[in-house]
């Protein structure tokens, strides 16, 4: 018997525990078999025999549930620490997605302007040709149009080269005065470091009374919304045409590579071309209808704004849907 006493103190999984009660109180376990060999005892010696089986019996069940309650505890244990969630750890940083650094210039562009009260405007893609170039001063087979090459649909129909057709369709509906903003796709035929076939503008107009709106307005906006897009740079006016404004201008700042000091960016000159404005030409008023009026206007290519705020090389890498491209402004 002495030895069930030990082999359940020494067990350690209730597994071994259960096989431990069937081998010593199963139907065909050991007590069972020491019961049995009562009958085969002389009368006498069976009452102290039982007795002292009955104490053993009684005694080992003890040290069972014990033993039992004692290795579930440990299980427990050791489960609790193997399962364990510390909820105080920082959890992991999930992919989170970003704004195209285009998409990202654009909204920072709107932001400025729609500040300073000029309305949204949005048009097609698909424009036809007297928004896209006659409205603008820009008959056909005028040279100029060289400068604009694009795709053509049947019908003068075309992608849309500028959103000056906006403008145009801006002012056909309302009346002046005018302050808005264009922004959104347009095409041209051009693909280089520079140039993709499809890019995006923001273009500005504002139309106020004859004698109301000077190129000084012009150049003080123009200042002021450049030195918020790219922080403390010079700016510069060069004299320029555009066939739908007169004055024209180009609007330079110092080079943000290399301050003004010149370097491969800006062909050794100091100064990039960031945009391109001007006074409304009175024949573009004239294609509109509008009579008495004065007006600036101004474009921009957003990914050139964009490649000059994150340091872009290639505008082209900006549409080839590289995530690595991406997963920096992340
Ligand atoms: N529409 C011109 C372009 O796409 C930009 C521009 C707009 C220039 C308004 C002057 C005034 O090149």
């Amino acid at each position: 018997m002495q030895e069930w006493y030990e082999k359940i103190k020494n067990s350690t999984s209730q597994k071994e525990l259960e096989d431990i009660r069937v081998a010593v109180f199963g139907k065909k376990g050991i007590l069972a078999a020491e019961f049995a060999k009562m009958k085969s005892l002389p009368n006498e010696e069976k009452a102290s025999f039982a007795k002292e089986l009955n104490t053993h019996k009684e005694a080992l069940m003890q040290l069972l549930t014990q033993k039992k309650e004692e290795i579930s505890l440990k299980e427990l244990e050791s489960a609790m620490k193997e399962e364990a969630l510390d909820v105080s750890l920082y959890s992991f940083k999930s992919n989170t997605g970003a704004f195209h650094p285009v998409m990202d210039t654009l909204d920072r562009i709107v932001e400025y302007f729609t500040a300073l009260n000029f309305s949204l405007q949005t048009g097609s893609m698909v424009e036809d040709d007297f928004h896209n170039f006659e409205a603008l001063n820009l008959p056909k087979y005028h040279p100029a149009r060289d400068m604009q090459d694009t795709f053509y649909f049947k019908d003068e129909m075309l992608l849309r080269t500028h959103t000056s057709p906006v403008q145009i369709r801006t002012m056909t509906k309302q009346k002046p005065p005018i302050r808005m903003i264009a922004p959104g796709a347009v095409f041209r035929r051009d693909y280089d470091l520079t140039h993709t076939p499809m890019f995006h503008q923001v273009e500005g107009l504002l139309v106020d009374e004859k004698g109301k709106v000077s190129f000084a307005n012009l150049k003080y906006i123009l200042e002021d919304f450049l030195k918020y897009m790219f922080g403390d740079v010079n700016v510069r006016f060069r004299p320029s045409f555009f066939p739908f404004t007169e004055p024209s201008a180009e609007v330079d700042i110092s080079c943000v590579f290399c301050k003004g000091d010149g370097c491969r960016v800006c062909s050794h000159t100091g100064w990039l071309e960031v945009l391109g404005c001007g006074i409304v030409d009175p024949n573009v008023f004239k294609a509109v209808g509008y009579k008495n009026v004065s007006g600036y206007a101004f474009g921009l290519g957003v990914e050139r704004f964009a490649m000059l705020i994150h340091r872009i090389g290639d505008l082209r890498s900006l549409f080839e849907g590289d995530i690595r491209l991406l997963e920096q402004f992340a």
